[in-house]
């Protein structure tokens, strides 16, 4: 399979960190030094710094993201944002079932489901978040565990949507815990993702489908990891926060 058949999205996942008017300064510190990069760059954002970030990255090759999404158009659900609300504020993407949602926030994969086909619907970028925790790696379920997530995730998703889905692999244990996975490890479980894609939707969906990696990429390992030929990219968050560390993996990506 050849990584040509697909963009490198290169993503930042702030978490619940950075204020709207450092977002701003950071976005202005940022933009000029990932200008010639040859990956899309993304930073998933706080939905109070959606307005400052994206007035910031107006005129750059800087697109912004959300780091959720609810499931209905409209209504009753007071705190929550809606995919009409994050479009209509110049969102592009958004992550949907990150690890943290999950074990925080009662995520479940029939919510990541609802969530996708609602950020789908209104031509939002979903990155789709799946990933094995440490004991079900250990009990040697990784594989079931990813192609679960990934196939509930996908359910009612059509073939042609999939050109909005991005997977993202992360390994629960790897998350900000500073150890990465392998870039085997990374290539292996990407492309088991990559073939329940093409189980579900046939290869050429699956040759055009991006599968980042994420769990503590970082400046140093971003090239080694990148260089797999099923990792077409990167969920960053501890070193999204630094313009330095991101951009060294963005000119990796
Ligand atoms: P990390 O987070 O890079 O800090 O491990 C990645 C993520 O949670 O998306």
């Amino acid at each position: 399979m050849d990584k040509n058949f697909r963009r490198t999205v290169i993503a930042g996942n702030w978490k619940m960190n950075m204020t709207p008017t450092a977002a701003a300064a950071f976005i202005k510190e940022l933009a000029p030094m990932v200008a010639d990069a040859d990956c899309d760059v993304v930073l998933c954002v706080p939905a109070i710094d959606i307005p400052a970030a994206v007035a910031a990255a107006e005129g750059t090759n800087i697109h912004i993201g959300a780091e959720n999404v609810h499931f209905a158009e409209s209504g009753a659900y007071t705190g929550e944002i809606s995919a009409d609300m994050l479009v209509d504020a110049g969102v592009e993407y958004v992550i949907i079932g990150h690890s943290e949602r999950r074990q925080y926030f009662a995520e479940t994969d029939e919510t990541v489901n609802a969530r996708t086909k609602a950020a789908l619907a209104k031509n939002l970028k979903a990155i789709v978040c799946v990933g094995e925790t440490l004991t079900q790696r250990e009990q040697g379920i990784t594989a079931e565990t990813v192609s679960l997530q990934t196939k509930i995730a996908l359910l009612g998703v059509s073939a042609e949507d999939m050109k909005n889905v991005i997977i993202a692999y992360e390994p629960v244990w790897a998350i900000g815990t500073g150890k990465t996975a392998t870039s085997d490890q990374a290539d292996e479980v990407c492309g088991i993702i990559r073939d329940v894609i093409a189980g579900l939707y046939g290869e050429c969906v699956a040759k055009a489908t991006t599968i980042q990696y994420g769990g503590s990429m970082n400046a140093k390992n971003a090239e080694e990891l990148l260089s797999k030929v099923n990792v077409d990219g990167g969920l960053i968050g501890g070193a999204s926060l630094k313009t330095a560390d991101f951009t060294v993996i963005v000119k990796n990506g």
